[in-house]
């Protein structure tokens, strides 16, 4: 496992929509294994393929129950409406609070290619839908309401 630089906000790659993985090789799970380790070492919550340059549908997400390793994954379903902070490793130093679903479901493969379903509120529901942005060139700052734009310095 190896740490790997995170692409910041000019990068191109973060505005690209991602590839799904077709299949689960050598190369997918070497890049998991370097996905989850550089997510820890930056101490984020989750971690999109597109912000180590690889322009995959891959996410890894922990929300303090540990790691989840998501192949291809689909929001199924979403309700409700939560307005928070949120931040992001691509764009060291600023927070904003943005609006997001409070629920939502989720599907798509592990890493043996079973497929998997994942659900959660509030902190969890935010990280899925920000990590799954990423893989559709979207991100966090594309949401923030003029009125409430804030730069924060990176005291954190
Ligand atoms: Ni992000």
């Amino acid at each position: 496992m190896s740490i790997r630089p995170i692409v910041t906000q000019d990068h191109p790659i973060l505005r690209m929509v991602a590839e799904p993985i077709a299949q689960i090789d050598d190369a997918v799970m070497v890049l998991l294994n370097d996905m989850a380790e550089t997510m820890y070492a930056a101490e984020g919550v989750g971690l999109a393929a597109v912000q180590v340059n690889e322009l995959y549908r891959i996410i890894v997400y922990d929300v303090g129950e540990g790691l989840v390793e998501l192949i291809n994954p689909v929001l199924l379903d979403y309700r409700g409406e939560q307005y928070g902070p949120e931040g992001c490793l691509s764009i060291p130093g600023l927070h904003a609070d943005i609006r997001r679903y409070e629920w939502v479901r989720v599907q798509g493969q592990d890493r043996f290619g079973q497929t998997i379903e994942v659900e959660g509120e509030e902190l969890l529901a935010r990280c899925l839908q920000h990590e799954i942005d990423h893989l559709n060139g979207i991100l966090f700052i594309d949401y923030i309401e003029e009125e409430n734009f804030s730069v924060e310095s990176l005291a954190e």
